[in-house]
């Protein structure tokens, strides 16, 4: 059983415990949605003020994100390339950081709490796996320390993954 500990106030201190606490967690295993499930449990139960964190994972045959892995409410199932938050930053294959989701053209609201989101494209080798997405009832909760922290959680979940 993993042992949640409490993490340090500084954000890129935390992100460096949460990015090892992965590691040993992932070590091992190499089965991408066991993983993927880890992960977003991880850092739904470590992060203070999230309402969701999870994957939605690339369905290659339909070309679009499918809902994989996740802590929270249920949430939407399939969403199109370039739509919402996860679709836009899945386009792009950048991390997109949204202050306000209310401000967000073509925001696709799960649960009425959120108001702020991140969303980190999850990469391997030149190919779109999926995008984590986190969302927080706080306004601004994210900024650039919690996109450099998460795209470094994003790279231990990817170096899991087998060949
Ligand atoms: N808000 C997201 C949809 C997914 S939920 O937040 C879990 C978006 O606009 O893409």
């Amino acid at each position: 059983m993993h042992t949640l500990t409490e993490l340090p106030t500084d954000k890129d201190a935390a992100y460096a415990e949460l990015a090892a606490s992965l590691r040993a967690l992932l070590d091992g295993e190499h089965d991408l949605v066991a993983n993927a499930a880890n992960m977003a449990a991880l850092i739904y139960w470590s992060l203070s003020e999230l309402n969701w964190a999870g994957l939605y994972l690339m369905d290659a045959r339909r070309g679009e994100l499918l809902l994989g892995p996740f802590q929270g409410k249920p949430a939407c199932v399939r969403i199109p390339l370039g739509r919402g938050v996860c679709g836009t930053a899945a386009q792009r294959r950048e991390t997109v950081v949204v202050p306000d989701v209310h401000q967000f053209p073509g925001h696709i609201a799960c649960d009425s709490a959120s108001n702020s989101e991140i969303v980190v494209p999850v990469i391997r080798g030149g190919r779109l796996l999926g995008v984590l997405d986190l969302d927080s009832p706080v306004r601004a909760r994210f900024d650039e320390a919690d996109a450099r922290g998460l795209e470094r959680l994003v790279k231990v979940f990817v170096e899991s993954l087998a060949d």
